[in-house]
């Protein structure tokens, strides 16, 4: 007998970007647990050979042609690509939602709050962006804010860290190619761990869990302090530092939470994480 036969609920889920850096580690984090299933753009033996994953692309396929094979009983949207698709293809999602009485838990980002600088954000604050990857995520959060709340959650994240996370791989190459780190001395933030976040998704599935979630380190940091410490951490090699200065004033990008907090062990803080990079 599989852990998957014990599973009561017995979800079926469908990762959608499930080749990239977080959908992939929430793959593996649930993969285990419930039969999930996955999405892919880039071809790769590892997912052509895998039976429980499409390949998908959000400017060319119809997403409703895969939940209709998948039949997802949650949707996890860890996905990146063209804006406007991406914003058809949750439209699209909705829909199978309602009818189909299945969940969705969004991955959003920090950037809903990019137009805020001089406080931290809590899950009920008003979105306000100035960029553009920060609109579209608003755009994609208030249309799936619309449908059922038992059926809707939206995860806000921070930089996400993690052993093998792109903004490490980024820095590791620079650092080999004597090439420049930049630092946003201005920029007070908090951060996330990716094992730590696959956890708190997998509470998020078993709970039951619906509405919005702010899910980053407990506390505040600012990006260049962090970053040189990441960098203590992987290099002896003195590391050319470029500063950019974006404001003279100090500008958070932070989601805290307020009302929708987790227990204590699927909570983190910025040590915590540098503690386990360490590793
Ligand atoms: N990483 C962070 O620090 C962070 C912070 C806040 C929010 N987020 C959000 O978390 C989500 C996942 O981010 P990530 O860092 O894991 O991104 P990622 O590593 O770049 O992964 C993106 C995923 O989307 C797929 N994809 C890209 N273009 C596509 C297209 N045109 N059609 C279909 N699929 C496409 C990729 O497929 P292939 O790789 O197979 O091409 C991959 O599976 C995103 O929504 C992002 O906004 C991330």
């Amino acid at each position: 007998m599989t852990k998957k036969d014990l599973d009561p609920q017995k979800h079926r889920i469908l990762i959608l970007g499930a080749s990239g850096y977080i959908g992939n580690s929430i793959y593996k984090e649930l993969g285990p647990y419930f039969r999930t299933f996955g999405t892919y753009r880039t071809p790769k033996k590892e997912f052509e050979n895998n039976q429980q994953f499409f390949q998908y692309n959000v400017e060319e396929d119809d997403v409703y042609e895969i939940l209709q094979v998948c039949q997802p009983t949650i949707v996890i949207s860890a996905l990146r690509g063209d804006f406007n698709a991406q914003f058809i293809a949750h439209q699209h999602i909705a829909e199978y939602i309602v009818a189909y009485n299945c969940k969705i838990i969004f991955l959003s980002s920090a950037n809903v709050f990019d137009a805020y600088s001089k406080f931290p954000s809590y899950e009920l604050d008003k979105t306000l962006s100035h960029s553009i990857y920060g609109h579209f995520k608003i755009k994609i959060e208030n249309a799936l804010l619309r449908l059922p709340k038992k059926q809707v959650t939206i995860v806000r994240l921070p930089m996400v860290f993690g052993a093998n996370s792109p903004r490490l791989l980024d820095m590791k190459t620079a650092i080999s190619d004597n090439d420049a780190v930049e630092v946003f001395p201005n920029l007070i933030m908090n951060v996330m761990y990716d094992k730590k976040l696959t956890q708190q998704i997998h509470y998020i599935v078993n709970r039951n869990k619906s509405g919005v979630y702010h899910l980053g380190s407990t506390d505040l940091v600012h990006h260049d302090e962090f970053t040189k410490d990441l960098l203590a951490l992987i290099t002896k090699k003195k590391v050319v530092i470029k500063q950019v200065f974006t404001t003279n004033e100090d500008r958070y990008l932070a989601v805290l939470p307020k009302f929708n907090k987790l227990p204590k062990h699927l909570q983190i803080t910025s040590q915590e994480i540098l503690e386990e990079l360490e590793k």
